[in-house]
C-alpha cells in the first residue's frame, strides 16, 4: 500500500478507509470494495497475510460491523453484509457472487418496514439498516463456499466444509462435510486426502 492508502494501479480514484487493516502481503484489487463501508470500529475490516480480495467484492459493513479475512483466504467477488461480525478463518475460499449476511437489516413487520424505508428516504446515506438484530457468521479454516451461495445470519460453517453452488445456508454446517441446496442439507462427509469433487 502507498502511504495515502491508495491501491497502486487502482481504477477507482479513492483511498482505502483509514480503519481498514490490510497486511503488506495481502492483495486487494480495488478500493471500490469499500464504497459501502461505514464501520466506526478501530479495525472494521482486517485482511490477513497472503489473502486475496478480488473485483466485485463489496464490504457492506455497518457502523458497528467487523469483518476479518484470515491468512490466505480468497474472496472472489462476494457481497459481505455485516452489522455485527463476520469472521473468515485462514485458507477459506469464497467463490463468485457469494452473499454472506449477518443481518437482514429490514424488519419483518410491514408497519416497521414502512417506517424504515421512510427514514431511509431522508437519511444520509439513503439506506435501510440497523433495524434488526445482527447475528455473527463464522466460517472456519479451509472451508469452501461455491458460487452464488448465500450464508444467512448466525451460521457457523465448520472447518474444511464445502457449500455447493447456489445453496442457501440457514443452519450450522458440520466440519468436513458437503452441504447443498435450499435450505442447504448435508449430502456426505469429505474423506481425508480426497481430491474430488
Ligand atoms: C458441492 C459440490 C462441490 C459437490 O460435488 P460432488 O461431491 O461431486 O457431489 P455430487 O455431484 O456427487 O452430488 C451429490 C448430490 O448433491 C447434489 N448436488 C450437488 N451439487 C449441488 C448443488 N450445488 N445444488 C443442489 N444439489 C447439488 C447432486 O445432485 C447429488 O444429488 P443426488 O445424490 O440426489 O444425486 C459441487 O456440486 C458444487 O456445487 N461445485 C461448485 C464449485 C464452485 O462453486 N466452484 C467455483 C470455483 S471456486
Amino acid at each position: 500500500m502507498t502511504p495515502d492508502r491508495r491501491i497502486p494501479g487502482d481504477w477507482f480514484d479513492q483511498p482505502v478507509p483509514g480503519n481498514v487493516e490490510i497486511h503488506d502481503e495481502a492483495y486487494v484489487e480495488t478500493a471500490f470494495s469499500f464504497l459501502l463501508y461505514r464501520s466506526q470500529l478501530a479495525a472494521g475490516v482486517r485482511i490477513g497475510r497472503g489473502a486475496s480480495v478480488y473485483l466485485g467484492t463489496m464490504f457492506d459493513v455497518g457502523r458497528q460491523g467487523r469483518v476479518s479475512c484470515g491468512a490466505f483466504t480468497l474472496v472472489n467477488g462476494a457481497r459481505i453484509v455485516c452489522d455485527a461480525e463476520i469472521l473468515i478463518e485462514d485458507y477459506v475460499l469464497i467463490s463468485w457472487n457469494v452473499f454472506l449476511m449477518d443481518t437482514y437489516r429490514v424488519p419483518a413487520d410491514p408497519a416497521l418496514r414502512r417506517r424504515a424505508v421512510i427514514a431511509a428516504a431522508s437519511g444520509e446515506p439513503r439506506r435501510v439498516d440497523g433495524h434488526v438484530e445482527a447475528r455473527p457468521i463464522h466460517i472456519k479454516r479451509a472451508a469452501w463456499i461455491g458460487f452464488d451461495a448465500c450464508v444467512l445470519p448466525g451460521v457457523t460453517i465448520g472447518e474444511g466444509a464445502i457449500v455447493g453452488a447456489r445453496s442457501v445456508v440457514t443452519e450450522d454446517v458440520e466440519p468436513f462435510t458437503i452441504v447443498v441446496g435450499n435450505p442447504a442439507r448435508m449430502v456426505r462427509r469429505i474423506e481425508p486426502g480426497e481430491t474430488t469433487p
